[in-house]
């Protein structure tokens, strides 16, 4: 008591609760609010790094196109599961379990070496300074307006994450073969809307499945959903040859949106009302039975490519936006994306 009176202001003590209240206020307000992303996080820091990013991914898109779909769903995979903090990106090591090879990502996520020389390329110029969660954002935005698609700022200061989840990545992450339902159950939980979810899918514009990923489909409901004509037939039967009901070819791919392969648009929309989808998912979203209001949504971005255009980029900051509040106080910035700093 004596010793209390002699150390601090007598007055202190009364203090005290009210002072850890008002932390506490603050420190939960700080964590549920939006995370602290600017436009400007690196204008002083690394003032090229937007510059560096973008002419790295013109190379890799112009050496394989389909890059700039590899990219794209690297992100996607990367904010589903403890938000966009670079936990894809992470090898596994003795110590440490990567999300690599969880069923979702295995034999199929591809990108990474790009993300590697964006990498070394960032760190020569500003060593320490770039996430590999704000560069491969970056890298996403570029991949879309690289293939024709809508330019949207990114905002940036994500941390990266010290660990990684494969649980997590085998269960929040939607499969090709689930119902509406339960594609809406992985979306609604990180704050993305029913608008945010058709709007996403719409990324399906480019990039390629394997046989294992729609080969249910083209042997199940396909032909009640599309209206079968002779161009249809000879559709389905070039995905039967290219994935045999039996006998292999798990890994023989083909384009998700089969008349603008390589091109963002909007005829990703247009083939869904035609009950054409490659992917059960995405057909989904226009045929299933309770796709009353995700249906009008499709019918809306496949007459209107702007709309689509307008919300993909609303929907991909959203989703950029998701963060890991542990990545923001027990975060880095790691200096090579595959592993964390020792
Ligand atoms: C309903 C949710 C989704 C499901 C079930 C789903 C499922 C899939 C599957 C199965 C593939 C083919 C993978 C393979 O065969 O190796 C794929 C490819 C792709 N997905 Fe999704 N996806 C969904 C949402 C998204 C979202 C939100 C984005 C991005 C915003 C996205 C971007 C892509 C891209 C660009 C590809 C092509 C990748 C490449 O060619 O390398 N997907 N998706």
């Amino acid at each position: 008591m004596a010793f209390s009176q002699f150390s601090s202001p007598p007055y202190l003590h009364c203090l005290l609760p009210l002072i850890f209240f008002i932390l506490a206020i603050f420190v939960a307000n700080s964590l549920a609010d939006d995370p602290p992303l600017t436009l400007d996080y690196y204008a002083s820091s690394c003032p090229t790094a937007l510059e560096i990013v973008r002419k790295e991914m013109e190379c890799a898109v112009l050496s394989d196109p389909r890059m700039a779909a590899s990219i794209l769903r690297l992100h996607f995979h990367d904010c589903f599961v403890q938000g966009c903090d670079g936990s894809v990106l992470l090898d596994d090591t003795i110590t440490l379990q990567g999300e690599k090879k969880a069923p979702p990502n295995i034999h199929s996520l591809r990108g990474f070496r790009v993300i590697d020389r964006i990498k070394s390329k960032l760190e020569y110029e500003c060593p320490g300074v770039v996430s590999c969660a704000d560069l491969l954002t970056i890298a996403a935005r570029d991949a879309v307006i690289l293939v024709g698609g809508p330019y949207w700022d990114v905002p940036l200061g994500r941390k990266d994450s010290r660990s990684a989840s494969f649980s997590l990545a085998s269960t929040d992450i939607p499969t090709p073969d689930q119902g509406l339902l339960t594609l809406l159950s992985k979306f609604i939980p990180l704050g993305l809307s029913v608008t945010d979810m058709v709007a996403l899918v719409g990324a399906h514009t480019i990039g390629m499945a394997q046989c294992l990923n729609f080969r249910a489909r083209i042997y199940g409901d396909f032909e009640e959903t599309a209206t079968m004509n002779p161009l249809t037939e000879t559709y389905l039967s070039n995905l039967r040859s290219i994935c045999p009901a039996v006998g292999g070819g798990d890994n023989n791919i083909t384009a998700l949106d089969y008349v603008t392969p390589n091109f963002f648009d909007n005829s990703f929309y247009q083939i869904l009302l035609k009950g054409e989808g490659l992917l059960n998912s995405d057909q989904e979203m226009y045929s299933s039975v309770f796709a009353l209001q995700t249906k009008q949504i499709v019918q809306k971005y496949a007459e209107d490519q702007l709309a689509f255009f307008q919300q993909f980029s609303d929907s991909m900051v959203k989703m950029g936006n998701i963060t890991n509040p542990d990545s923001f106080i027990t975060g880095e910035v790691r200096s090579n994306c595959r592993f964390i700093n020792t």
